[in-house]
């Protein structure tokens, strides 16, 4: 299965990096402040569909663009075919292709494939972390004030009830910044010691919550518990992830 996963993260990534140097037809998604939609988006999921189709017609799909397929199947395959569609329409090259496989729940396979530069980060339960191939591990930072924290957009605190606190988690860490996907990147190669997401769905948080966890950091909801569908989510080295919820979770 992990090959399988493989090579459809980089089939997909590869296909949208192709499309991303020609003519984009971009549209908006729900509201303003959504994310955008493009072909890219919609041709890699159905080339991802086909790939796991073709090696496993018993399994179950949940896509980010085309929806679910065999709700009932032992394993389910997650795809987010571009992660970062904004950056993707502005070329910024932080876009990923995430795709995870899930048994009982939880997930047992992530892969995450960033085309720009060629790198493949990839893990499965019990295994380790692996980028191109080779082991790595999450930083050990241990000191909010030192720590280089990604945090996503602003509108979703305000969604999410949590501005006052996104206020304060930006004034307590050492860097605040966003860089979309790559965001998880930096956590994985110890650039940066977290990344908080206040909305985010079940094909965000799959592949990459099991990469942090098997690189040796901690992923949780904003309540502190494992959930890859609450919308909210911490991704930290472990050393500073209670800070940070405590945080999160002030009054
Ligand atoms: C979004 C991006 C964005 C993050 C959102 C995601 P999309 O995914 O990753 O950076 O803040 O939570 O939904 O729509 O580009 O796949
Ligand atoms: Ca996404
Ligand atoms: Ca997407």
């Amino acid at each position: 299965m992990l090959n399988v996963a493989i090579e459809a993260a980089k089939a997909a990534g590869n296909l949208a990096l192709k499309y991303n140097k020609s003519r984009l037809n971009i549209q908006q998604k729900k509201d303003l402040f959504s994310s955008p939609v493009t072909q890219a988006d919609k041709d890699a999921e159905q080339l991802i569909r086909t790939i796991i189709n073709r090696k496993f017609p018993d399994h179950g799909i949940i896509g980010e663009e085309f929806g679910q397929s065999k709700p009932n199947a032992e394993y389910q395959w997650i795809i987010d075919p571009i992660d970062g569609t904004r950056d993707y329409v502005r070329q910024n090259p932080f876009w990923s292709t995430l795709i995870a496989v899930l048994k009982n729940q939880k997930p047992i396979i992530g892969v995450c494939y960033f085309p720009n530069s060629r790198q493949l980060f990839h893990a499965q339960t019990g295994k380790g972390a692996f980028i191109n191939g080779k082991k790595n591990r999450v930083s050990e930072i241990a000191i909010l004030h030192k720590a280089y924290v990604n945090i996503s957009s602003p509108h979703q605190f305000k969604a999410a009830k949590k501005e006052e606190q996104l206020f304060k988690l930006s004034k307590s860490v050492g860097a605040s910044r966003y860089f979309s996907s790559m965001s998880y990147a930096m956590l994985w190669q110890r650039q940066a010691e977290a990344l908080v997401v206040a909305g985010g769905s079940i094909w965000d948080f799959a592949a990459t919550s099991i990469i942090t966890e098997e690189a040796g950091g901690k992923f949780t909801d904003f309540n502190g518990n494992y959930a890859l569908d609450s919308g909210t989510a911490v991704f930290s080295n472990g050393k500073i992830h209670e800070q940070i919820l405590k945080i999160l979770n002030d009054k």
